[in-house]
């Protein structure tokens, strides 16, 4: 089975709303009429609806960071799926390591979350990833199962198939140092295994695998000639039309 590379942009907590207009705007000139990979920006909870109208009749799909479990009610600050639908979000990252880091998110909140975005209608970009002193206990493909497993949990083989994984070592965000491509191969094919154990190889080989952490236009071509590393969530290059549009442009040579 052929996937297709996917390449999403996590704005984290950066932009106003009139900077995210303006990169949304470029990256529809850049490119808007791209068929042959799937592209995504994920803005801030408050650009989503201006970025949203700019991309909309373009091939630019929009996502959310962030999003809780329950449907509506009495959760202060929090957000629901069916406000991101109306939106016209299509995705959701979901369990990011900053969230599990410093909004004490969990394997269990993450599965919930995973479940109610895809009982909405929504697509899950679901995080997974080592920490460095997990890598260096040795201990990378555990921490990984448990957390894949976790966030999966109840989750059923049409479920999965709305499902988006993307690797980012922990060690690797934001710090300029990136894994090397055997390095993120191993990891990849690895979760890919786990999901064949879970749903069959058929459904595992169609699952989108992406990798994350401090992916640029230079290290992208090697990183996506891996077999199973099917693209990237992009932080950093993502907060400049240049680099994103350069990031896209290496999944579509690739
Ligand atoms: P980075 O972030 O590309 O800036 O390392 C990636 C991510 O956290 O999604």
């Amino acid at each position: 089975m052929s996937r297709r590379y996917f390449i999403a942009g996590n704005w984290k907590m950066n932009k106003t709303p009139s900077q995210a207009a303006a990169l949304a705007e470029a990256l529809v000139k850049n490119i808007g009429g791209v068929t042959k990979v799937d592209v995504a920006v994920c803005p801030t909870f408050t650009s989503l609806d201006v970025v949203g109208k700019i991309v909309k009749n373009s091939n630019i799909k929009l996502g959310a960071q962030n999003m809780h479990f329950e449907a509506s009610g009495a959760y202060t600050g929090e957000i629901a799926a069916d406000m991101l639908l109306e939106l016209g979000c299509e995705y959701v990252i979901l369990g990011h390591s900053e969230r599990r880091q410093y909004f004490a998110e969990t394997d269990e909140t993450v599965n919930k979350k995973t479940c109610a975005a895809i009982n909405a209608g929504l697509k899950p970009i679901v995080c997974v990833g080592e920490t460095l002193a997990q890598r260096e206990e040795g201990v990378t493909m555990k921490v990984i199962e448990t957390q894949v497993k976790g966030a999966l949990e109840g989750v059923c083989d049409k479920g999965i198939k709305s499902v988006v994984i993307a690797y980012e070592p922990v060690w690797a965000i934001g710090t300029g140092k990136t894994a090397t491509p055997a390095m993120a191969e191993e990891v990849h094919a690895f979760i890919r295994k786990t999901l064949a154990d879970k749903y069959g190889e058929e459904i595992a080989e169609g699952v989108q695998i992406l990798y994350g952490g401090s992916m640029k236009p230079e290290n992208a071509p090697e990183l996506l000639a891996q077999k199973d590393i099917d693209g990237g969530l992009i932080g950093g290059a993502a907060l400049k039309a240049e680099s994103f549009t350069d990031l896209v442009q290496a999944a579509l040579n690739a």
